[in-house]
């Protein structure tokens, strides 16, 4: 027997996102009424993969009917892509296309107020830590001049130290931030059964009270995980053969480790990658060494150093030097490194490659 035995029609600790069985997070979720409500301008959502942003924001789009709202899965990579997302909602007259009317970026906010009619907008974006500094300031601008607009932004926390360190304009402007954490032990619980019940089970069967316990306390309440592990139970279950999971069924499980340290890679906004131009602008020593790493791939400042010629005092200035030179032509976007022992290795950034072929 399978999950039916619990009156299940489908297995219900699948990672789909159901904004209608979110649970807990009452504070944050009351923060960000209010902001919605008030017609504040920038709410920042913060919370490690699996915390539940893209639940919050689809459920905020869900309970908001009497407003405009526009959800992006993932902020565009260039500002002007803005055009196309509002002109799609929105739509363009006929006499707006017969008359090549499209709006620009710089027309766009004026476009947008005409479209809402003074409504109020709810703009949610979703993965905006993967977005460049370019799309934030734009977007910057656009919550600026739209009348009446809350925009929600998630993403990781890395999103929030970026802002912090390079956009002041866009971190003053936000008035509303909200960090999801994890859930309480009775919220986990209420997570599980609104999914059981969602499913056609009754309150929180197979799981005991102690089972839940359980659960708790690996995942810390993380809902990621504690899916993923009420997942693994009930399949582990049904393989043995047994109608309710105690808390015994977890003593075996090693891999669920109680409120897990999620790594997030400390990058900053990505930079823009440079153009033909600026590469042909650049000084000679950097140029020098772009075209030694147009060669060769991988090279040590050392390895480097040894290539360039000679009008340094010592091979000591020399690597000194070109560590900085190759420092700054890593944060410009030319060339990327990767540690190899104590040291590292430099190459060009795929785009910087292809100048440099075509050269
Ligand atoms: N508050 C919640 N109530 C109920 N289920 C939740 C809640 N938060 C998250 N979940 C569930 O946990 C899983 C992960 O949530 P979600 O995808 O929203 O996380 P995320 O923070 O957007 O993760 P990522 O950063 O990887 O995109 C989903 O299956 C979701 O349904
Ligand atoms: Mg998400």
């Amino acid at each position: 027997m399978g999950i039916e035995k619990w009156g299940w029609k489908e297995d219900p600790f699948t990672l789909k996102i159901e904004p209608n069985l979110f649970t807990g997070y009452d504070e944050q979720v009351s923060a960000i009424n209010r902001h919605i409500e008030n017609k504040h301008k920038i709410a920042l959502v913060t919370g490690n993969t699996g915390s539940g942003k893209t639940t919050l924001l689809k459920w905020l789009e869900m309970n908001n009917p009497n407003i405009a709202k526009l959800y992006i899965s993932k902020p565009p990579l260039k500002p002007e892509e803005f055009v196309q997302i509002f002109t799609d909602i929105f739509g363009l007259s006929f006499f707006d296309r017969l008359f090549g009317k499209t709006p620009t970026l710089w027309t766009l906010p004026t476009y947008i107020n005409k479209k809402l009619k003074g409504t109020h907008l709810l703009f949610l974006i979703d993965e905006a830590h993967e977005t460049s500094r370019d799309v934030l300031e734009w977007l910057r601008v656009l919550v600026d001049q739209i009348d009446s607009v809350s925009l929600i932004i998630a993403g990781l926390p890395s999103l929030e130290s970026n802002i912090k360190s390079s956009l002041e304009t866009f971190e003053q402007r936000i008035t509303t931030r909200v960090a999801l954490t994890a859930l309480s032990e009775s919220e986990t619980k209420d997570l599980l059964r609104k999914r059981i019940e969602a499913v056609g089970g009754s309150g929180t069967t197979p799981f005991t009270d102690a089972a839940i316990a359980a659960i708790y306390q690996r995942t810390g309440g993380f809902p990621r995980e504690v899916l993923k592990l009420a997942d693994k139970l009930v399949h582990d279950a049904i393989e043995k053969g047994q109608n309710v999971i105690d808390a015994q069924n977890l003593a075996d499980y090693r891999e669920f480790e109680p409120a897990p340290v999620l790594e997030e890679p400390v990058v900053a906004f990505a930079p823009k990658p440079p153009s033909e131009l600026q590469v042909a602008n650049l000084p000679r020593k950097q140029r020098q060494l772009l075209e030694i790493l147009a060669k060769t791939d991988w090279l040590t400042p050392t390895a480097l150093a040894e290539q360039i010629s000679g009008s340094y005092a010592s091979k000591g200035h020399a690597i000194r030097s070109i560590n900085n030179i190759l420092h700054r032509l890593m944060l410009e976007g030319y060339v990327q490194r990767e540690s190899k022992g104590k040291a590292f290795m430099y190459a060009l950034t795929p785009k910087v490659r292809t100048l440099f072929v075509k050269a």
